[in-house]
């Protein structure tokens, strides 16, 4: 059926030039390249090229289509992009690729205004000219900057990622984090839900959380191949979760935002909330009953002055740290990765102790503050992290501000690189 109106208006947009030029508009539109007033003061028309009754696309004539209708109007906004892609073989080549795949599939967007249509269709090739060369739009207006272009051009890969706790994936923080780097890097990036979201990420306990979040990624196309994985706040030990423990993914590179990775052990003081929530069922339940271990953050609740007990009543940290018997598998999974980012924050008053984030905590019966490389974590190799810093793998990075709050510069400093 879909197929069927698909047809239907594609072969309209082939019938009659107005529409056609509609069309060709509404593609121009869809893909942000030009202004609604260009659109409308723009009066060009062409006659037609007649295409097989058959359903197709030709690519090469559409971008020709596109450019001299830019060249018409005077589309200056769309022409750049559009040249830049022309003269590219390796991002005409790769866009093309994934052009003909959809088609293929069937996968483009169907509206029964021709307009419209033609918007969806700009839309989605905008996103799929974007994955060819994240900086398509960028570079043209930077074209000395032929660095950035060059690494671009590789390849920009999926993007899962988690957030923290008492937060949802619908969170205006979140959508925009999101959607900034969508639109610095053009690539498929998709905040992972668990459940509900915000109560979910609290009362569910963190061995759910992962199988949840392992099916979801799994049941998704885009990360079939390789992918990128980032985790923020306790989002991270998600991340974590799946990297060990879901079997058959290709984790590219890891990123962890201030993320409690070698546990917490306290809750920040409080008045009201969630955190004395949690703070009053630790209290009260035991830190190591199995109650408050059902509960997400219960889950990483490490007690130095309980070592024993956390070893053996932890839920999840002390398995996924590889502080019982070593599992191999954790640590190869480790080592198969090419960047373990870890971003620290150096004012976080939500996490702590805060050096967590960078792999840094408590001695065993004391208050004494371990950097990450004299942790027993380290110095026995757990997880494989004296390995990986022989390779230049992990990247411990210190931002100068509270939990979590990064400044786009920042994000571009710190996380683009390793997400291209
Ligand atoms: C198609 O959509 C455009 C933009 O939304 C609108 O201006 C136009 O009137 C619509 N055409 C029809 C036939 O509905
Ligand atoms: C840990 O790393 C710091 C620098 O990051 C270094 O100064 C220190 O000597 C290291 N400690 C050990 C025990 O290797
Ligand atoms: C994040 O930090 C900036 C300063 O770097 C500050 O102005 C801003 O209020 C902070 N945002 C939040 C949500 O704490």
């Amino acid at each position: 059926m879909k197929a069927l109106i698909f047809l239907t208006v594609w072969s309209l947009a082939f019938l009659e030039k107005t529409l056609y030029n509609q069309f060709l508009t509404g593609i121009l539109e869809g893909a942000d390249l030009i202004s609604k007033l260009d659109a409308e003061n723009c009066l060009y028309s062409r006659t037609l090229v007649t295409q097989d009754k058959k359903f197709s696309i030709d690519w090469n004539n559409l971008i020709q289509d596109l450019t001299e209708m830019s060249i018409y109007c005077k589309f200056q906004e769309a022409l750049k992009p559009l040249k830049n892609l022309k003269t590219s073989e390796n991002m005409m080549a790769r866009t093309y690729k994934r052009f003909e795949e959809a088609k293929a599939k069937n996968q483009f967007p169907v509206s029964s205004n021709i307009t419209n249509f033609g918007k969806s269709l700009g839309s989605w090739l905008s996103q799929y000219i974007r994955m060819a060369s994240p900086y398509a739009f960028k570079f043209s207006y930077n074209p000395s900057d032929v660095s950035i272009y060059i690494k671009a051009a590789k390849a920009p890969l999926p993007i899962a990622y988690f957030h923290g706790i008492n937060g949802a994936c619908k969170d205006e923080s979140y959508k925009e984090w999101e959607n900034y780097l969508r639109k610095q890097l053009g690539v498929y990036i998709r905040c992972i839900e668990i459940g509900d979201g915000a109560s979910s990420s609290i009362f569910m306990s963190m061995t759910d959380q992962t199988n949840e979040a392992c099916t979801k990624i799994k049941a998704d196309y885009h990360y079939k191949g390789k992918f990128n994985l980032i985790g923020i706040s306790q989002g991270g030990i998600i991340a974590r979760g799946v990297l060990q423990k879901c079997a058959g993914l290709k984790v590219n590179n890891l990123i962890t935002i201030g993320s409690p990775n070698m546990g917490i052990n306290k809750f920040p003081n409080c008045e009201v909330g969630i955190k004395c929530y949690l703070y009053n069922k630790a209290a009260i339940l035991g830190a190591y009953s199995a109650a408050f271990q059902a509960l997400g953050p219960g889950g990483y609740f490490k007690d130095q002055y309980q070592y024993e007990t956390y070893l053996k009543e932890s839920s999840f940290l002390a398995d996924l740290n590889n502080e019982r018997k070593i599992k191999k598998e954790y640590t190869d999974l480790y080592l198969a990765l090419g960047y373990f980012v870890q971003i620290y924050f150096s004012k976080d008053a939500t996490v702590i102790p805060k050096e967590s984030e960078i792999f840094g905590y408590f001695a065993i019966d004391s208050e004494i503050m371990q950097p990450y490389n004299e942790t027993l974590n380290y110095v026995n190799n757990y997880l494989g992290a004296k390995t990986m810093d022989s390779q230049g793998k992990i990247v411990r990075t210190t931002i100068d501000s509270e939990h979590c709050n990064m400044t786009h510069e920042e994000v571009n400093k710190y996380l683009i690189p390793y997400l291209l």
